[in-house]
């Protein structure tokens, strides 16, 4: 096989990949930091550099996505390994957890407990990366499918934390009443019609982190309804939403009694999230 210099390599796919895409799959090939491969533009690759590196190339061009090509995606302050089992980790979602950091301490510092739920775990992004902030705190992710599971307990390993638990359920079926202060979810919530899914995100992420029925509503009901028991008194709900179920969802939060309904935008101005408390 003939191998070429980083820059010969970078050179030749620019014209049909991302300058940045193709970047970071020379240095996931090479194991360097960006600052190398300007340094060392004249590098010829090995072998075995050069065959991987054409095979992120290929998966690109055959419009797989860049995180499940690197087989990681950063998130918060962590970087979560992922495959094509769990959905990409969004920037967005990133806006969720700080909130949530802040409200769950102040009911730390009144009741010096904390035990957060993340439904629909997937990649485990959102209560791994809660957990490593909040080492105190007892954080339980669920997920209904197994094939999520190796990539969340890969990401458990990787952060070292240790005060979470994983468990394969349905939303909060079998949970006991009262158990949470906080119970977090993004779940799927597109509505199966919609037209407004990418390609590349329809073909290459889980339909079933994607899509609810419902108008993309059935998951974000359930969870409304059954959070009701598995909430403490007091205790907050946070949800993400699609980009217009925001009315939807403070209506559906009003109608199952949940107070001091929030809403946050996400970095587009989109109604993107709610929290709520139950009373
Ligand atoms: C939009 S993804 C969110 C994944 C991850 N929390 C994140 O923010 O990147 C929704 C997740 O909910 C999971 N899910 C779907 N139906 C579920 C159910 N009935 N019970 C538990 N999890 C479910 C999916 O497998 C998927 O991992």
């Amino acid at each position: 096989m003939k191998t070429f210099t980083i820059e010969h390599n970078l050179e030749m796919n620019k014209s049909s990949i991302k300058k940045s895409y193709l970047e970071y799959c020379m240095m996931n090939c090479l194991g360097k930091q960006k600052s190398y491969l300007f340094r060392e533009r004249a590098y010829k690759l090995k072998k075995n550099e050069q065959e991987k590196f054409n095979g992120m190339v290929r998966a690109l061009k055959s419009s797989i996505p860049v995180a499940y090509v690197l087989g990681n995606q950063p998130f918060f302050n962590y970087t979560f390994e992922v495959n094509s089992n769990v959905l990409i980790p969004r920037p967005e979602t990133e806006i969720m957890i700080s909130h949530i950091l802040d409200c769950g301490d102040k009911i730390y510092k009144r009741t010096g407990n904390m035990t957060i739920l993340d439904l629909g775990a997937g990649s485990g992004c959102i209560g791994l990366t809660i957990a490593a902030e909040r080492k105190n705190w007892n954080v339980i992710l669920t997920e209904k499918f197994y094939s999520c599971a190796d990539i969340i307990k890969q990401n458990m390993f990787a952060l070292k934390v240790n005060n979470c638990h994983f468990i394969i359920m349905d939303w909060l079926r079998g949970l006991r009443e009262n158990l949470a202060d906080i119970i977090v979810s993004n779940p799927p919530y597109i509505e199966y019609e919609s037209i407004l899914v990418d390609d590349n995100v329809k073909n290459f992420e889980p339909n079933t982190a994607l899509f609810a029925d419902e108008k993309g509503l059935s998951d974000i009901k359930k969870i409304i309804e059954s959070s009701q028991e598995t909430l403490k008194e007091n205790g907050y709900l946070f949800l993400e939403n699609g980009y217009d179920q925001s009315d939807d969802v403070v209506n559906l939060l009003r109608e199952h009694d949940y107070r001091d309904i929030q809403v946050f935008m996400d970095y587009n101005k989109i109604h993107r999230f709610t929290c709520s408390r139950k009373i």
